[in-house]
């Protein structure tokens, strides 16, 4: 199993008695990496305590829908935007039919409807209950909706009776979180990705560089492998860890780039340019370290190639997506990018010196274009923001499926 480390996972436990399961099951999703929240229904409280929740997660318990301590006191949304996926386990049935009909009277609920996230549900109850026609109704519209459903298990149960019903064990739901992430929906395909500054040397202590740290191209990196993608990743010189599954080369200046996606450009089905290449580059390097004794120094620079307009401009090119990084005319200037480097689609992101976005921030708002069409996603972790691109490419790139 991949490891899930970073992942983000919200718990929904809800009034059943396999809640003191769900304990087990923090556990096991931290020691796979996870980092986890538990938001209680009022029935789940009656069979465990929040405390207990909250010193296996390290992390507050979530029980209210109004939370006074959240900013705008909307936890819902606060915990919607921090979360990559959700889990709920043990569900109910009345949980499952709430969900199922949209209903929005508690935080669980609320939060499942004021998202687009992967939603897990692990079904407990009595096997009458999981084998009524309306639990089997709910079941289907939200596998339907593309709601997993895993389980439930069968044997004996709490209530005496033996069936279908039982919650999964805490080990096999943690196995299956993977699941969420592990789309498919890149099988198969051959993907390169750039990341991260470049350095240019200006003498053998110096360079000209900008603020990249890599985060925006790794976090697409771990994606596209998640898809299934065969992904390669050119990196300029950033200190994060490779992720799992990826390979990984190491370049500095923007010609070494250049020359790595060249190399690794033939078979390619995608390339995705999220590198702040340098545009320009000292026209002679040099050899000794400059001496401070001008009142003024002149360095002349010469322009780097651009390393996506050469693969966009290749006979049998890739599905080509560039980013742009932008402070003012977003649209304008990122449709300029997107017909001169003739690209299938365009990702800008303004950068503005805000901490919240762009350039070594955590998350990231991008406004996408393509021939015909563009897509806004609002401020969110470069984690998951990576994940939805992936998903919009993969429908770009392949109309049919
Ligand atoms: O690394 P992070 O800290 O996470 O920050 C992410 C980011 C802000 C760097 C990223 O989201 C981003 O916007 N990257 C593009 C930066 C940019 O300004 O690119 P550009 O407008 O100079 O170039 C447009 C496109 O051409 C980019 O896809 C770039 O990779 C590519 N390019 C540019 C010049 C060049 N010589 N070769 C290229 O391939």
């Amino acid at each position: 199993m991949r490891s899930l480390k970073n992942k983000r996972i919200l718990l929904g436990v809800s009034g059943g008695i396999a809640a003191y399961k769900s304990a087990d099951l923090v556990r096991r999703l931290a020691e796979h990496g996870c980092d986890v929240r538990v938001v209680m229904t009022r029935g789940a409280q009656e069979f465990m305590q929040p405390l207990t929740f909250q010193a296996l997660s390290g992390n507050p318990v979530h029980t209210d829908l109004l939370d006074p301590k959240a900013e705008a006191a909307m936890g819902h949304i606060e915990l919607a935007r921090w979360a990559d996926a959700i889990v709920i386990a043990p569900a109910t049935a009345d949980v499952i039919a709430k969900l199922a009909a949209g209903t929005a009277d508690d935080l669980l609920s609320t939060l499942c409807l004021a998202t687009s996230l992967p939603i897990a549900v692990v079904p407990a109850m009595n096997q009458q209950m999981w084998s009524s026609p309306a639990t089997q109704d709910n079941i289907e519209r939200l596998r339907h909706r593309d709601v997993a459903v895993w389980g439930p298990g069968s044997g004996s149960q709490a209530c005496g009776e033996v069936g279908a019903g039982r919650m999964l064990e805490p080990l096999e739901i943690a196995e299956r979180v993977n699941d969420l992430f592990n789309t498919g929906s890149l099988a198969g395909l051959r993907v390169m990705i750039t990341a991260g500054p470049t350095q240019e040397n200006i003498d053998p202590v110096r360079y000209l560089t900008n603020h990249s740290s890599g985060k925006m191209g790794f976090a697409v990196a771990q994606a596209a492998v998640e898809a299934g993608a065969v992904v390669t990743l050119v990196t300029g010189p950033v200190s994060l860890e490779t992720p799992e599954g990826v390979e990984r080369v190491n370049t500095t200046t923007a010609q070494q780039m250049l020359e790595a996606c060249e190399e690794y450009a033939d078979g390619c089905d995608i390339f995705i340019a999220t590198a702040a290449v340098a545009d320009y580059r000292l026209a002679e390097v040099n050899e000794h370290k400059i001496k401070k004794d001008h009142e003024e120094l002149v360095i002349t620079l010469t322009k780097n190639e651009d390393i996506l307009a050469t693969i966009a401009s290749r006979e049998e090119a890739p599905f080509c997506v560039g980013f742009a990084a932008e402070t003012q005319n977003i649209e304008t200037y990122a449709m300029g990018k997107l017909q001169r480097k003739k690209l299938s689609m365009i990702c800008a992101n303004r950068v503005h010196g805000d901490s919240n976005t762009g350039f070594n921030a955590d998350s990231n708002e991008l406004h996408v274009y393509w021939e015909n069409g563009k897509k806004h996603y609002p401020n969110m972790p470069k984690t998951r923001l990576a994940r939805e691109l992936i998903q919009l490419i993969a429908e770009h790139q392949q109309p049919d499926i």
